[in-house]
This record gives C-alpha cells, structure tokens and sequence, in this order.
C-alpha cells in the first residue's frame, strides 16, 4: 500500500475519487459502504465496484452504475468460511474448493440459505449465490471496516472489459462510484473462475484465473463444461434467468385487474381491491423499484393468485432491467 504520510479522509484526493489504499480511507470506504454507497476497491484479479450485499438499493445501485440491461447476479465477496456459512449451504465439495483455493480467485455457485440476509437482487431473484473470498489485503481490510459481505461486479460498465487499474474504473464508472480504493494495477488481471455445486456434478460456469486443471485436482474429479451441462441443467446465468419465473402467470402493462389478482404496482397506481397489492416503489423511484423486485414477486406469488398484474413500468434507467426481467418472468413456459 502506499504510504501517504499526513493525507487523511477529506483532504484532497489524488484524482476525482481515486483515493491511495491506506489505512485511513480503506476505514471511511468501509462507513460509506455500511451507510449504501458504492466502492471500487482493488482485489487480486480485477477491480470490483462494492456494494453492502444485504442493503437492496446499494445493490440496485450497482446494476444503475453498471448499465446492465439485465441483473446479472453478482458474487458476494466475504473474508471467509464462518461469513460464507450464513449465506450459502456448503456440500462437502464447496468445502473441499474453498480450503483449496480460498482465499483467492474461485467464485462458487451454491443454495442460499433460509437466513442469509443478503438482498434478492444479489442473486437476481435465483435460489443460489455466487461467493468468493479475496486474496488482496485491500478487499479484506475493506471487508473488516465494513462488517458486511460485498456484492461487487468488476468495476466496468457492462460489455467492456474488466477494469485492472484505479484509472481505467474512473474512466468506466466516473462518479457512480462514491470513492475508488486505488492499490495500483491488480495481480491476475483475469476474473475468478467461477464454478457451480448447485447440482449433481460441479460445473464450470466460467473459466478464469484458477485454472480447471487445479479446480480437478482439487475435486477429485473432472468438471463439467457449461455446455455439457446444459443439456440436463440450466447451468449458464443467462439461462437460469429464463428459467425463473413466478407460478402465477404474469400480465404485463396491465391498468385493470380483477379482485382476485395479485398487483405488482409502481408510482402513483391508486390501489384498488386485490388479492394482494404490492407497490414496487410509492415515489416513483426506480432504484427501490429494483431493490424490491424479486421479493415482491415472490410474495405475490406466495399469495396463491392465479395471475400477477404488474403495472407498466419506466423504460429508462434501472427499468430497463426491471422491464426485462418481467418480461422474461411473464414468457410462456413449458
Ligand atoms: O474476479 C472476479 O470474479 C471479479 C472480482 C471483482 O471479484 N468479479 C466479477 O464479477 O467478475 P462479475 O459480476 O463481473 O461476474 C460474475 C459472474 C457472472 O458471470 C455471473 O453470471 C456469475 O458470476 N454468477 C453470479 N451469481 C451467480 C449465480 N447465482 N449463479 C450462476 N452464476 C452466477
Ligand atoms: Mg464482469
């Protein structure tokens, strides 16, 4: 880490919101993610862009400052075993990967638990989760000072590559990052390997900085392709996401709805009977809309109701992502 001397939070930082990695504001990045800001902080393989995983609109914030036209669900970045426990189950293979490659770059897929607290949005509304626990003292002490688990895509703008210096986040992200924790050029400079335990046999969702050769060894065993996989599973993102969808059948721009229907309401919609009426965000504001998505379908769901009325919803900003996602929940199914 560099050493700044006298420089302390508050005083001028080295370039628009790039501050220098030391103790000092490592601790005020750790604050402003616990008070739902967004922190761009280095890890050994690509620069992540932070958000508290268990605070709705911080992670909604992070699909906005991305600009992903759908929520692609996100790893949970944690220090170790004992955090990773409250979120996701672990099968005896998630363990035996993580005491071989933990901490560092492999990401693996797992069931979430009935009491994780992280957001639904982190996952995209999926019933697992992506976790990793990072080898950079920068992401650990980052980790420390905040006290939560860290959703954190790489710091790019979707579709460009992932970002490996401070400069080249600022350039992506500019100000929707409230601070970026700058540590110089990272290691790897390859995303983790991503690796699913969700079903029978692990598979290899993306190939990445550990390589399969290792991941193997480790296993015990050979890992599946994506493509192999996908055949039996749906194994790619992509692909689970189109597989989500309520069991009630979803009607889209809908302004009428019958008593017996449940509401997936937002802005000023005046509420009229319904089974259930839920309105995704009274004030119009689409960042809590995201934040509460997935929940509110699940719990129209839950309501029993034949069919889900969903309201129409802006096609700028997050409701892009909005829109898409409950266009792919209201697709018809086999
Ligand atoms: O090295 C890395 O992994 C970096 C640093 C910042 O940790 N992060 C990163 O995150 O590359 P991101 O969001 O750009 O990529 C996450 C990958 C995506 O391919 C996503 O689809 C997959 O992980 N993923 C996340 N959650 C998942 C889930 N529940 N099921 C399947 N795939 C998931
Ligand atoms: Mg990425």
């Amino acid at each position: 880490m560099p050493n700044e001397g006298a420089r302390k939070p508050g005083e001028k930082l080295k370039q628009g919101r790039i501050a220098p990695a030391n103790a000092e504001w490592i601790a005020e990045a750790g604050q402003m993610i616990r008070s739902g800001a967004l922190v761009a902080f280095p890890t050994e393989t690509v620069y992540g862009l932070g958000a508290d995983a268990t605070n709705g609109e911080a992670v909604a914030r992070v699909f906005e400052a991305k600009g992903r036209p759908a929520f692609n669900p996100l790893i949970v970045h944690v220090l170790g075993l004992e955090q990773a426990l409250i979120i996701g189950e672990f099968s005896p293979l998630a363990r035996r990967l993580t005491e071989a490659f933990w901490p560092g770059p492999l990401t693996i897929v797992v069931p979430r638990t009935a009491k994780s607290d992280v957001s639904d949005l982190v996952s995209a509304g999926l019933p697992t989760v992506a976790l990793r626990s990072p080898d950079h003292p920068v992401a650990r002490a980052l980790l420390a000072a905040a006290q939560r688990p860290l959703a954190a895509p790489s710091a790019n703008r979707s579709g460009h590559v992932s970002a490996t210096h401070a400069e080249h986040v600022a350039a992506d992200l500019g100000d929707k990052a409230a601070l970026i924790l700058d540590a110089g050029p990272t290691s790897h400079g390859l995303e983790s390997a991503v690796v699913s335990l969700v079903g029978e046999t692990p598979v290899l969702l993306r190939p990445g900085a550990v390589t399969v050769e290792a991941i193997e060894v480790a296993l015990g065993e050979r890992l599946a392709r994506e493509t192999e996989a996908s055949s039996t599973r749906p194994a790619s993102p992509g692909q689970l996401l189109s597989h989500y969808a309520p069991r009630a059948a979803l009607r889209l721009n809908a302004y009428e709805w019958g008593p017996n229907e449940a509401v997936l309401a937002f802005g000023g919609v005046a509420e009229k009977p319904a089974r259930v009426f839920i309105n995704l965000s009274p004030s119009g504001d689409l960042v809590e809309a995201a934040a509460n998505l997935f929940a509110a379908l699940r719990m129209l769901d839950a309501s029993g109701a034949p069919t889900i009325a969903a309201t129409p919803i802006p096609k700028h900003g997050l409701g892009e992502a909005i829109n898409d996602r409950l266009k792919r929940a209201a697709a018809p199914r086999d």
